[in-house]
């Protein structure tokens, strides 16, 4: 049974004056990875970011609409930004951990929320490697410094970090495109895991990603969602013939 746990409803973007969202509504299931496709600059990543108010932090940003997260509206004011983050969690492009030891980069959300026993710190550091698929590879070298590994190895470590403070989601901007096939197909499987504990959220380009990993696929076009069902539909069977010409590489 599926369960949705973040949806969107009547979602507008406007980047100054230029709309870059128009009206989304997208609802995601729990337990599940939704992946994003559509040409470049369709808004795909402007969209990811409104699911944890990332968009925020840029200036100029007009947001209407609503994002509803296990029954809040997080765009409500009381809404507190550092607990929406924790809850849901975000991974980029470019592995991006912070210039210390892996320790401390999988510490890092913990001991701002105050955890400081050391077993219990730990524990959550073993966890949360091992949820990511790096623990064997960096299990002895917790206290270097974490841009000392592989883009991939990197990568797994900010996905360690996101999972050390228990998100429900998890959201992925082409998580996989700065790294080489053996890296990806690591994070493709960790992903697969992870499915059962958190919710995945994931924009990609590469359209055998969506289709191998996710549960359902949306399509994006010049700030709109085309058609979204589950990833079978939309890569053998789409509704629409703008999907139909995108997923069978006609465009984009
Ligand atoms: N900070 C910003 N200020 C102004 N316009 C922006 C900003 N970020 C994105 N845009 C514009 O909004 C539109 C959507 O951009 P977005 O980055 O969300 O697309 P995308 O689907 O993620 O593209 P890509 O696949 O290339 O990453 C584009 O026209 C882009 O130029
Ligand atoms: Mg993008």
């Amino acid at each position: 049974m599926s369960e949705s746990i973040i949806s969107s409803k009547h979602l507008d973007l406007y980047y100054g004056d230029f709309q870059a969202l128009h009206d989304i509504h997208l609802d995601f299931q729990k337990n599940e990875i939704s992946a994003l496709i559509g040409p470049s600059g369709c808004g795909k990543s402007t969209f990811l970011r409104c699911l944890n108010r990332m968009n925020d932090m840029i200036d100029n940003v007009t947001i209407t609409g609503s994002v509803q997260f296990e029954d809040k509206n997080i765009y409500a004011p009381q809404t507190n930004l550092v607990e929406l983050r924790k809850q849901i969690g975000m991974v980029f492009q470019q592995p991006n951990p912070f210039p210390f030891s892996v320790y401390d980069n999988v510490t890092y959300g913990l001991k701002i929320a105050g955890i400081k026993d050391k077993e219990v710190l730990d524990e959550i550091v073993e966890r949360s490697l091992k949820q990511a698929a790096v623990w064997d590879e960096v299990k002895d070298h917790l206290y270097d410094n974490a841009l000392s590994f592989s883009g991939g190895q990197q990568q797994r470590i900010c996905i360690a970090r996101v999972l050390a403070v228990s998100p429900s989601i998890i959201l992925m901007d082409e998580p996989t495109s700065a790294l080489d096939p053996i890296s990806s197909a690591k994070i493709e499987n960790t992903l697969l895991d992870l499915k059962e504990k958190y919710t995945i959220i994931i924009v990609t380009h590469n359209l055998q990603q969506a289709s191998r990993i996710s549960d359902r696929t949306a399509f994006f076009m010049d700030g709109t969602v085309i058609e979204f069902d589950k990833t079978r539909k939309i890569f053998t069977n789409p509704a629409s013939q703008k999907t139909e010409d995108y997923v069978s590489g006609r465009f984009g």
